[in-house]
């Protein structure tokens, strides 16, 4: 409020001391800002919200109307980095490059091998006084691997081991999705039999591995590797039906324990009670 009484003042001082200057540095400031209507501004129809994937070229763009004499530049708000002025790119980091062709309103940043940590805002900006600058938002994605069913599996002996991977926001489908068991890749030609391969290719590829009239030597991990993202891997438990799994093993015989000890306090207590 203060600071707002002396500007007044200064502003009137200045108006009534030296009247033919102080009107002229008038018009200056008025011109300087960018009028409605007159001035450059930004179409801000254009999408200013961008996914990009880890490694894939990404573009944000900027249109521009009414740009004059001016220039357009781009700014990263992380640390307030000078991109590029113009058409011209002016930071050492070679992945960012200017785009614009003549007499277009098209200013766009080209951004090569995207990596996660260049997500943030980047500011298109008006070499206007004061600059005017229009933020753009990028989030860059990785490929995600998952296999559905959770870390572990339990599948009854003698039924189908069923294994689906799914890749998502890979730039492209997975060239190839490869499967290993216990670090061995699977071979579909062994001796074992009864393993089969779907693949579908999408936005969202998936893989899924058959393996029928699943044995004991069939547990154990299954890891999904697809060329272009992480892999991901599934602990696969396969249940003896005739003789209870290791977790009902261990369930039952804690159950016997339970029951031995309070006979064996029952036993005591009826000794306690009866001394003869
Ligand atoms: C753009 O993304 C940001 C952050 O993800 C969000 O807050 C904002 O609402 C989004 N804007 C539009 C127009 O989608
Ligand atoms: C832009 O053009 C105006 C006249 O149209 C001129 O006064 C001004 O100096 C120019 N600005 C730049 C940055 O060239
Ligand atoms: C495998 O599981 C998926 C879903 O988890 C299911 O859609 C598909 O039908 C199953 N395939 C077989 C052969 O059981």
């Amino acid at each position: 409020m203060l600071s707002f009484i002396l500007l007044l003042t200064v502003l009137s001082a200045d108006f009534i001391g030296a009247e033919e200057s102080s009107s002229k540095k008038f018009r200056d400031f008025l011109q300087e800002w960018p009028t409605p209507g007159t001035g450059p501004y930004f179409d801000t129809s254009v999408n200013s919200n961008i996914t990009g994937l880890v490694g894939k070229t990404v573009m944000l763009h900027c249109r521009v109307k009414n740009l004059g004499n001016r220039t357009v530049s781009w700014v990263r708000h992380r640390d307030i980095h000078l991109l590029t002025v113009g058409r011209y790119t002016y930071t050492s980091d070679q992945r960012f490059e200017a785009i614009h062709s003549p007499h277009t309103e098209e200013w766009t940043l080209r951004i090569r091998y995207p990596q996660r940590k260049d997500s943030g805002i980047y500011e298109c900006q008006i070499s206007t006084t004061p600059p005017i600058g229009h933020p753009v938002h990028l989030t860059v994605v990785e490929p995600i691997t998952e296999i559905l069913g959770g870390n572990d599996l339990y599948i009854n002996m003698g039924s189908t081991i069923n294994l689906t991977c799914l890749v998502r926001y890979a730039p492209e489908p997975p060239p190839t999705m490869s499967w290993s068991h216990n670090s061995h890749a699977i071979n579909f030609d062994s001796p074992r039999g009864g393993i089969s391969l779907v693949t579908e290719k999408g936005p969202i590829t998936t893989t899924r591995l058959l393996i029928q009239k699943a044995v004991q030597a069939d547990s154990g991990v299954y890891t999904c590797d697809p060329s272009n993202a992480n892999s991901a891997n599934v602990r696969v438990h396969i249940l003896d039906g005739e003789h209870p799994a290791a977790m009902h093993h261990g369930c039952s015989r804690s159950t016997f324990q339970s029951i031995l000890l309070i006979f064996i306090c029952m036993f005591f207590v009826a000794i306690r009670m009866n001394p003869t």
